[in-house]
């Protein structure tokens, strides 16, 4: 009876123990720089969810929202160094690391749809964006949409002509340099997190972003008129250490791919809604009024922001940018 115990309590206390076969967890640290109510930070939760559940745990996914981690700026070499294995920052942040192609996303009016969007990401500009970026240590593994730009100001923006003098904020593309140059505004470059206090302080006083960072950053406390230009896009590249990537298991590495596809469809579903969402907040907020342009203002705004493609085609690359005509039926 005696030895019948002792055998129950060594086979309970074996089954307790780490088995030494089991694998560790393998983490990735998924930071990005939007609240998590945007359509990035719901699919970045997304993902973590199928990762976890499919790797049946193998794979522990931390994301950090809202720049709690790594603020624009740090998120890139963070990466490369793999502090952290994955990111999903926009396409118009990687001319700092020695890829201005992906620049080619803030052409203005370049998208008239989300259809046009997708014609370039999953084609073959998109492959080469990607193909890009191995030679950086970085891995790209999808495109995430967000939307159509809208451009906020502390006056009333009808015309281009309203844009000049204003300090306007943007992300790190020299595209969006030169777009702002074209509308006489002063560029100023700067972390997202530093956007809302340098609104306050009136550091800046014009922003371009889709509603729903508009909405979450808080900037609709600051800014009093926002113009509905639908002059640009943001969308986003999430992309991992190539290292880290490449060290997987072939099985994880199949698993996540898959969670990452459905990450990408709930992303590219979602987007419109939770923008047109964020939109009817900002209405509703009654601290920012939303102006609509007529097709001529519209057609002004257009003119005005031509120039800006020819004047950067050769940054760019100038068989990309006519590629990226044909694929969405650009005339400029
Ligand atoms: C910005 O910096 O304005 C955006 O890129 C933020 C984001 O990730 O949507």
């Amino acid at each position: 009876m005696c030895r019948i115990l002792l055998i129950a309590l060594c086979a309970f206390a074996l089954l307790s123990l780490p088995s030494a076969a089991q694998p560790p967890v393998i983490v990735i640290k998924f930071s990005h720089v939007v609240a998590v109510d945007t359509p990035k930070g719901k699919a970045a939760a997304y993902f973590k969810k199928l990762a976890e559940e499919r790797t049946g745990g193998r794979i522990r996914v931390e994301v950090y929202p809202n720049s709690s981690l790594l603020s624009d700026g740090e998120e890139m070499e963070a990466l490369q160094l793999g502090s952290v294995q994955m990111l999903a920052p926009s396409v118009s942040k990687f001319g700092p690391i020695g890829v201005p192609e992906f620049e080619l996303f803030d052409l203005p009016y370049l998208f008239d749809s989300y259809r046009d969007l997708h014609a370039l990401c999953e084609g073959r500009v998109g492959r080469l964006l990607f193909d890009k970026l191995e030679a950086r240590g970085i891995v790209g593994l999808a495109f995430w949409d967000n939307g159509f730009k809208d451009m906020s100001a502390d006056r009333p923006l009808h015309r281009p002509e309203d844009m000049k003098g204003l300090r306007t904020r943007i992300q790190a593309s020299r595209v969006l340099d030169s777009e702002m140059r074209a509308l006489g505004a002063i560029p100023q470059m700067m972390a997202l997190t530093e956007v809302y206090p340098a609104l306050e302080k009136g550091v800046v006083n014009a922003v371009e972003n889709p509603p729903s960072n508009f909405w979450t950053q808080n900037m609709y406390r600051a800014q009093k008129y926002f113009t509905l230009t639908e002059h640009g896009v943001i969308e986003y590249a999430v992309i991992v250490n190539k290292r880290f990537w490449d060290s997987l298991p072939p099985d994880l590495r199949a698993t996540l791919e898959g969670a990452m596809k459905d990450a990408t469809r709930l992303a590219d579903d979602i987007a419109k809604k939770e923008n047109d969402d964020a939109l009817a907040a900002i209405r509703a907020s009654g601290q920012t009024q939303v102006i609509s342009l007529t097709p001529e203002e519209k057609a002004a705004w257009r003119r005005a922001l031509m120039p800006v493609h020819k004047a950067n085609e050769a940054h760019i690359g100038r068989d990309l940018v006519q590629m990226a005509y044909k694929d969405v039926g650009f005339r400029p």
